[in-house]
Formats: structure tokens, sequence, C-alpha cells
């Protein structure tokens, strides 16, 4: 199998190249990214030279770059996790989104489709992998399933939104094998320090406000970035054409309570008296449409492929958190020098 991972470089796309390259030796792994400030190599220095792994710099948004690379490589199959996708940065900037997430998730789909008309035998599995935000926000009731209707209320959502809806439309139309994956906040290493939990673990380190949008009270499902990736190899492998399948945690927290279990686990780990941390917590201006409550129901995914999360949260938070802390020059790299502007916020116009 000759494999495209788009994203590779990014936080969960590398958790997921490395998990292909040394599970599937016998199977051609390439990693295409175009290496934005969320990109970054030195994620996947562990596995570089290994002589399944290829990477590509490149632009999903370039259609002529994308044909002349499928032309060239003739793939069996592609895993899409490339995207802008941070929130933030979409309502700052929608336009940015719209290019990579839609028009680059249509530049792949179209390429696939081509190789996929010339020898359907060939061409296997079209997988994008999408968000949970595209069902929209929860009241205090309720999970989202894979037949909840779409109401994405983000910039950053809609355009994950209208992805899902091609892919769908590529398999009605033209019957592309693909299936998608809605999954729920991931947190773990390599994890760039914009997303609420790296950026309170660095700041926490460095003694600075942990800033909490409106009062702390939404809520996320986290999944540790493994699990994720346990179950994009799961569904690659084994999902029907057409299938969607949901994966999460079954873990909500709300914001504040999640930040207070870091502080408490960061006050030991550096040696610091109970109750130090807490004192960052700082409550700042709340995001433009936060959506309230985020929460899976997994259970297809569970039952027909006998997935499950591996962690319970303290124990995935606390890993994480030693990763960081073993990991200083990765952060320090991340957060000086050339991504500096990006670090540092000057999308941040909530
Ligand atoms: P990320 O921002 O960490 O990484 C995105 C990667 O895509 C980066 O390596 C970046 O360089 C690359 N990229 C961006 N634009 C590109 C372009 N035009 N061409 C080629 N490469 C480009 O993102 P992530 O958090 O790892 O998310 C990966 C995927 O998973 C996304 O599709 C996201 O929507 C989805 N997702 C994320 C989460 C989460 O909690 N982070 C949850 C569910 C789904
Ligand atoms: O649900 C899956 C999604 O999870 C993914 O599709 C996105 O790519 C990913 O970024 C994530 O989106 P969120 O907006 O939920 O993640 P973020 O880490 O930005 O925020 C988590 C929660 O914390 C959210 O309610 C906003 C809040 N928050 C975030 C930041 C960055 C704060 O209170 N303060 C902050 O500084």
């Amino acid at each position: 199998m000759k494999v495209l991972i788009t994203g590779g470089a990014g936080f969960i796309g590398s958790h997921v190249v490395r998990l292909f390259v040394n599970k599937y030796p016998n199977s051609q792994i390439y990693n295409l990214d175009k290496l934005t400030y969320a990109g970054n190599l030195a994620n996947l220095s562990d596995i570089e030279n290994k002589p399944n792994y290829t990477f590509i710099k490149g632009d999903i948004v370039d259609a002529g770059f994308i044909n002349k690379l499928f032309e060239e490589h003739k793939f069996n199959a592609v895993i899409h996790l490339a995207a802008e996708s941070h929130v933030d940065r979409s309502i700052a900037d929608p336009l940015a989104f719209v290019f990579t997430n839609v028009i680059g998730t249509v530049n792949l789909l179209n390429a696939a489709k081509e190789q996929f008309k010339k020898d359907n035998a060939s061409f296997k599995r079209f997988y994008h992998v999408s968000t949970d935000e595209v069902y929209g926000t929860l009241g205090d009731m309720g999970l989202f399933t894979e037949t909840t209707a779409y109401d994405p209320h983000s910039p950053y959502s809609a355009s994950k939104a209208s992805s899902d809806h091609f892919v769908r439309a590529y398999f009605d139309t033209y019957k592309l094998p693909a299936v998608i994956s809605n999954c729920s906040n991931n947190y773990g290493p390599y994890h760039f320090p914009e997303k609420l939990i790296p950026l309170c673990i660095n700041n926490i380190k460095n003694n600075k406000p942990l800033p909490i949008y409106g009062k702390g009270e939404n809520v996320r499902d986290w999944l540790f970035v493994e699990d994720h990736a346990r179950a994009i190899d799961v569904i690659f492998h084994k999902a029907q054409d057409g299938s969607t399948y949901n994966i999460g945690g079954h873990n909500e927290w709300t914001n504040i309570d999640v930040i207070r279990l870091l502080c408490r686990i960061m006050d030991k780990k550096l040696n610091r008296a109970e109750g130090t941390n807490e004192k960052l917590i700082t409550f700042v201006k709340d995001r433009a449409g936060h959506d309230l409550r985020y929460a899976i129901d997994s259970t297809k995914l569970q039952n027909e492929l006998e997935w499950k999360p591996s962690l319970q949260f303290e124990e995935g938070l606390t890993k994480t958190v030693e990763w960081y802390l073993n990991n200083e020059e990765w952060l320090n790299n991340v957060t000086s020098g050339a991504y500096a502007n990006y670090y540092e916020g000057q999308y941040v116009k909530r």
C-alpha cells in the first residue's frame, strides 16, 4: 500500500504517521505537509529515517501540484488531516480556512477521483478526518451521534462541515471509496501551545496568567491523541465505504475543571505548594459564538470496530505534562523565533 497522509507534521497527523510507519513496515507512508506555523518536522524526528517513510512539502490548495503528485505516485489510499485547525484563528481570518479546509479537500478528492476512475482496483480508500464541531453545540443533555444534523457555528467548523459534505458527495456521485470520522477534543504530546491545554501547561511553567474564556463553563470531551490515532487505524482498515464514525472519550469536563486539575498536577510536578498555580487563572472575554458543550457518543465505533479509549483523563494529562516538561527544547522552539509571531497571538480578535 502507498498511503498518502496529509498534515502529518501537525499534532494528530504526526501521531498517525508514527503509528502507520512503525506498525506497517510493508506500506509506504507519504507525509504531505505545507509546514505552516502548526507543522513541525521535529514532531517526527524518531521515524524520519525509516525506509517506508517519505516527507513531501507542499500545499493542498495547489491543484496542479496535487494532480501531478497523484500521477507520479499513484497512491492506494489517502488519510486527510491537513487543515487550519484553530477556532480563534478562523474568527480572525475565515478565508484561510476556506482555502485549506474546503478547496484543499476538494483538490485531493478530485485527484483521488481521477485515479479511481482510471483504475478502480488500485484506489482503496479516501479517509477524511473531521471534528465533532460540525454538529454545533449541545445543551446540558444529550450526545452527538453519527446522525446528528450538522449545525456549525464558527468559520472553522463551517469549513470542516463543508469539506465533510464534499467527501460524502464524492462517495454518492462518483462512488469514491470514502469514510469520515468526527472526533472530539484531543490532547497529548506535540499539541501546539495555542490550544487550551498546552497553552496553560506552558503558561504555568512560566508563571503566566491562564486565560479562561467567559466563566469557564464550556464543556469539551477530551481524548488522548494516541487513542484517536488508534481509532483512525481501525476505521481505515475495517470501515465500510461511505460510513461515518464518531470518536470520543466519554470524558466531559468544563474548561475551568480541566485547568484546576492541570494546576494541581503541575503544583506537584514543579514542587510548588498546593494551590499556587490556581492563582494564575484569569477570566477573560469570551470567544465569539463559543459553543457551550460537545460530547460524543462513540457506541458505533466501540461496538462495530471494537475500539475503546485506553487512558483515564488524569493519567493522560499527567503523561502530557511530563512530556512537555521533558521536551523544553520543542516547546521553546515553537514559542520563539520563527513561530513567535503566530504564537504570541496576533490573530486573537475574539
Ligand atoms: P494541526 O493544526 O496541529 O496540524 C495541521 C497540519 O496541517 C499542520 O502540519 C500544517 O502544516 C498542515 N497544513 C495546514 N494547511 C496545509 C495546506 N494548505 N497544505 C498542506 N498541509 C497543510 O491540526 P490537528 O489538531 O493535528 O488536526 C488535524 C486534523 O484533525 C484536522 O483536520 C482537524 O480538523 C481534525 N481534528 C482535530 C481535533 C483536535 O482536537 N485537534 C479534533 C478532531 C478533529
Ligand atoms: O472538538 C474538536 C476540536 O477541538 C477540533 O476540531 C479543533 O481543531 C481543536 O482546536 C479543538 O477546538 P476547541 O475550540 O474546542 O479547542 P481549544 O483548545 O481552542 O479550546 C478548548 C476550550 O477552551 C474551548 O471551550 C475554548 C476554551 N479556551 C481556549 C483557549 C485557547 C479558553 O478558555 N482559553 C483559551 O486560551
